[in-house]
């Protein structure tokens, strides 16, 4: 006689299956804006879900690096709040879906402000205002930011931040816009090399899926114990994640999946399921929005199969 299928063979065999469903969709592209992810394998493709007691579920490419990028934004945010408060942060940036592609250039027209801080121009002034007594100052407590919500060290890919850096001529138009507008007080050059380095860390998809865990566990990490934040920052960060991660695919996500989350360029995305999970996906063919075109539909198989919708 079989005995009967415990909760995790349950998951597991569940991401085995959509992961293996999805290994035929060869729909997207890869990025190649930024020279060096044009490199990347487009066919890998990792799923991984962190619970909330620490059990990581994996299934495909999970342990793979890729870069960041974009996903950095919302844990980013996370410290910007902690070090100088929500009030503050937002005189600076705004909390608003924009409608826009990620490297729009529309700022608010009575305020100057970037919409929010998930697309680029409000990611940029949200580097800006994360203490620190010098860009590498503020580039280090970022870096430990991100290690404490993967629970390990994470380092940076420094050709990726090269290549970032010689190709950021739309980001750099961005900022010093803002600083004409008077959204963004830093130094320009001096921002925008803190924030290339960010979207340079590397990452799995099942650091994702622990930091996804993280935001959904109130701030503790559930794999070391330790609380990197506090509660009421993840309901913000998964709050502004939930109507302005996904971009102008914000809204649709939101309808099919019902989960806060946020997408990078390297393909990298991750969802955070507040009191059940984090999940962290990988693959790198791109939809129009910027975000992997497998993650998003493993992510929204297993939002619907697990009944995760937030409301
Ligand atoms: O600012 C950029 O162009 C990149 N470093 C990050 C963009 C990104 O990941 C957009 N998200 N899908």
């Amino acid at each position: 006689m079989r005995s009967p299928a415990t909760l995790s063979d349950i998951v597991t065999s569940f991401l085995d299956v959509v992961h293996d469903r999805l290994l035929a969709d060869r729909r997207g592209d890869v990025a190649d804006y930024i020279p060096e992810l044009a490199d990347a394998a487009p066919d890998k493709f990792g799923i991984a879900l962190c619970g909330l007691n620490g059990r990581v579920y994996e299934s495909g490419d999970t342990h793979i690096p890729f870069t960041i990028q974009s996903v950095s934004k919302a844990f980013v945010y996370s410290l910007a709040l902690d070090d100088i408060g929500m009030n503050a942060v937002h005189n600076r940036v705004g909390a608003e879906p924009s409608g826009e592609a990620f490297n729009s250039v529309k700022l608010e027209s009575s305020t100057g402000r970037p919409p929010n801080p998930m697309v680029n121009a409000g990611a940029i002034v949200t580097t800006s205002l994360v203490n620190g007594s010098s860009p590498e100052h503020r580039f280090e407590r970022i870096l430990t930011r991100l290690s404490a919500f993967a629970g390990r060290d994470l380092a940076i890919d420094e050709s990726v931040f090269t290549s970032e850096r010689v190709s950021g001529d739309r980001n750099r138009a961005l900022a010093y816009l803002m600083r004409s507008a008077g959204s963004l007080s830093a130094d320009v050059n001096e921002t925008l090399d803190v924030y290339f380095r960010q979207c340079s860390v590397l990452v799995t998809s099942r650091d994702l899926a622990v930091m996804g865990a993280t935001l959904g566990n109130g701030g503790v990490n559930p794999i070391t114990g330790r609380r990197v934040t506090s509660a009421e920052t993840c309901q913000h960060v998964m709050t502004i994640m939930a109507t302005c991660g996904m971009y102008d695919y914000a809204g649709e996500w939101l309808l099919r999946a019902g989960l806060p989350a946020k997408s990078g360029v390297a393909g990298g995305l991750v969802a955070a399921s507040p009191g059940e999970f984090g999940l962290g996906l990988y693959s790198p063919r791109l939809d129009h929005s910027g975000a992997s075109v497998r993650a998003v539909v493993a992510a929204q198989q297993l939002a619907r199969r697990f009944g995760l919708h937030i409301l």
